[in-house]
């Protein structure tokens, strides 16, 4: 599994201001949205292409065309919702199929209550919105549910990661085998989750911040 983590000032400017518990929620929702801009530029640096024949006002040339079939991105709800506007600025043909999962707070539990998806991935490339990778059931649980619909290559964009959730996902793809086709990109790996499941330092509950 690959994991990049975004050293950009930029980047490290926002999440700062992200993280701040003074920084109200339009504030908050403006700032989620910059960030993934700036994270999904990253995260498509492989989104595939193929040659495309234009003629400028100058000149025929050759260049490149997003190729088919066209990506998927799905933000996982609630939170990830408010990454969806930041990354389709970026791919704005690409397809929106939705998941909705719910961590039980006492166990941890990563449950779905909601899918809204193309019932056939085969070839996709997908990209999973979900600004917290805290224990990793949430992304584990999602990953393996594009996967068993065909997805084949597959890029996570969180806002924030716990190295135990990052070490969580990379066992279970690498134990599935398909470690190769999962990536995840974050603005920041942090030091570490508490006893509630929480990322130390982290940025609190990021669908209370954005929509509570
Ligand atoms: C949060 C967060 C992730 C998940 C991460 O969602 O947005 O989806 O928890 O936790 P995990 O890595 O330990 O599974 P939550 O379940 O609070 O739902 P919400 O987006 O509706 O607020």
């Amino acid at each position: 599994m690959r994991l990049h983590v975004a050293d950009h000032p930029l980047v490290a400017h926002k999440l700062t201001t992200l993280r701040d518990e003074a920084t109200d929620s339009p504030t908050f929702r403006r700032l989620a949205d910059e960030l993934v801009t700036l994270l999904a530029y990253e995260a498509t640096r492989d989104v595939r292409v193929e040659p495309a024949s234009i003629r400028t006002p100058v000149a025929s040339t050759t260049g490149v065309r997003l190729a088919a079939p066209k990506p998927l991105v799905v933000p996982i709800l609630r939170a990830g919702l408010g990454m969806l506007d930041g990354m389709v600025r970026l791919l704005p043909t690409a397809e929106v199929g939705f998941l909705g999962m719910i961590r039980d707070e006492s166990t941890l539990q990563a449950s779905t209550y909601a899918t809204r998806l193309p019932e056939d991935l085969s070839g996709r490339q997908c990209f999973v919105l979900d600004p917290m990778l805290a224990t990793g059931g949430t992304l584990v649980a999602a990953v393996r549910f594009l996967l068993e619909r065909g997805a084949d290559d597959i890029t996570a964009i969180c806002l924030l990661a716990a190295p135990e959730g990052v070490q969580v996902l990379r066992d279970a793809v690498e134990a599935d085998g398909t470690g190769s086709r999962v990536s995840v990109v974050t603005a920041a790996v942090d030091e570490r989750l508490n006893e509630l499941g929480y990322i130390v330092p982290g940025l609190g509950d990021a669908g209370d911040r954005l929509y509570g």
